[in-house]
């Protein structure tokens, strides 16, 4: 556990980022696992140099190499999933959206550079006494992407969490490791609304005693947790592990004993949320981190039976395309896992993907039910995979309903007062001609 034992691999902050180089390509590791004392130290180093392209996703924190326009042509940022700070300086022309879907998101990085990778730098717990150290919060990329990095460096936080899975990477299989034992980084759950509430209890409804379950990012997939207090014997099986699912765990509503697939254990791909979450996982046996590429291959995902999706979206339109990632052609967050997810959901014996949204956004003066997505919209559940779609008005089935159908069923959980808009517009639109008998 001493460095001391490692010391040869210790350097500082500034040693390590004066070791990046103009046009050099770093992979990070990303949301709770982004390195934070790097990203800072580069900052200083970065007015020396040109084009250096950092591929991130869900930054949590915000970094001056990104944010500051004295950057320009020093730093830019590729990025799959944006955050609050990206859509910040997104206007200025530093950071552009890289479309993907997480199971293949380190895989289409590799092709897209012909497997070159110049720099990754991750998060890590010190190494143990035997030369391990743990990735910890998560290995959605970092894996794949620490193999195939020229340079590896690892950020060595004493406060994360020893978590298990494939979350292991032996100190010979690092070039350095620099320390930075900061507060980890969190993100705290808002307590559910009366309308998120409505929308769980329908969610609720789909998700029978056994089931397996998957939560996205966002607000309602969270609140879902108290809504299905009373079921028994659920397991998990998800890309993010949030606090509620602690919450399901300690109440014995998962008990992981039916699941198909790695039964007895929680699985996940990266946890973001609060110590409450991160304690809970630290040196716990019963829950694992895998790659993405393998969490949410949805052939993996469907092996689960009884599997349920929930994810959250921006707007839905009546030929049922979800868009998560964009309000029209601003961008705002990005497809992460939902389409993996959804589809997995439905592959899966007795499974079912659920999108779940308020009906309305801007207190209420906007439908998020629409007759067509805005102009620019990035679909991301095309129709053909869409599922059930949930507001708190009630749950649409679309899974191989015609356009006709699917009008009328998402017209049915539309605001009401939006619902005759839905139909005018589409039968003005020629989508859904009027039946004239
Ligand atoms: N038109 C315009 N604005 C809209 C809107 C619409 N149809 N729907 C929502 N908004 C606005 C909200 O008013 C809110 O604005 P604010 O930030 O000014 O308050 C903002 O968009 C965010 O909406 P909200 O519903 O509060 O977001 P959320 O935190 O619940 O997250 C998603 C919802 C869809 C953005 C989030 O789940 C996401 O990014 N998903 C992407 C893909 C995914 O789910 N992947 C799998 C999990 S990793």
């Amino acid at each position: 556990m001493s460095p001391k034992q490692f010391a040869d691999k210790y350097i500082s902050l500034a040693d390590a980022v004066s070791m990046v180089e103009s046009h050099q390509s770093i992979g990070v590791g990303i949301a709770g696992s982004e390195p934070p004392g790097l990203f800072n130290a580069l900052a200083a180093r970065a007015r020396d140099l040109e084009n250096v392209r950092c591929w991130t996703c869900l930054p949590m924190r915000s970094y001056e190499i990104f944010t500051k326009a004295e950057m320009a042509g020093r730093v830019f940022n590729e990025n799959w999933f944006y955050s609050h700070s990206d859509r910040q300086y997104h206007p200025e022309g530093r950071v552009s959206y890289v479309p993907n879907n997480l199971h293949r998101a380190a895989t289409d990085k590799l092709v897209a550079t012909k497997g070159h990778l110049d720099i990754f730098w991750g998060t890590a717990t010190p190494p143990n006494k035997d030369g391990y150290l743990s990735l910890s919060l998560g290995v959605v990329v970092q894996k794949d992407l620490l193999e195939a990095a020229n340079l590896k460096i690892l950020e060595v936080n004493a406060n994360l969490p020893w978590v298990h899975g494939d979350t292991l990477v032996h100190i010979s299989e690092v070039d350095y490791l620099v320390e930075n034992h900061v507060p980890l980084v969190e993100l705290i759950s808002q307590l559910p609304t009366e309308v998120e509430q409505k929308i769980g209890a329908y969610i609720a409804d789909l998700i029978e005693d056994g089931s397996t379950i998957q939560l996205g990012i966002g607000g309602i997939p969270n609140a879902i947790t108290a809504d299905i207090m009373e079921r028994k014997d659920l397991g998990i099986h998800t890309e993010m592990l949030v606090d509620g699912m602690v919450d399901l765990i300690e109440a014995g509503v998962v008990t992981n004993r039916k699941k198909t697939l790695h039964p007895s254990k929680s699985i996940g791909a990266f946890a973001l949320g609060t110590s409450k979450l991160y304690d809970f996982i630290n040196d716990n046996k019963d829950v694992e981190l895998h790659r993405g590429r393998y969490t949410n291959d949805p052939y993996v995902i469907a092996q689960n039976n009884k599997m349920i999706s929930v994810n959250t979206a921006l707007q839905v339109d009546i030929l049922g395309q979800v868009c998560s990632q964009s309000i029209g052609t601003r961008h705002f967050s990005g497809t992460g896992g939902q389409l993996d997810t959804h589809r997995g959901a439905q592959m899966s014996p007795g499974g079912r993907g659920i999108i779940a949204l308020r009906s309305t956004a801007k207190n209420g003066a906007i439908s998020t039910i629409v007759p067509t997505l805005a102009p620019g919209a990035g679909v991301t559940v095309p129709s053909q995979d869409v599922d059930t779609i949930i507001t708190e008005f009630g749950v649409a089935e679309l899974r191989g309903r015609c356009i006709k159908a699917r009008m009328e069923a998402l017209a049915n959980i539309a605001h009401p007062d939006f619902r005759d808009w839905i139909r005018d517009e589409a039968h003005r639109l020629g989508i859904v001609p009027k039946t004239v008998f």
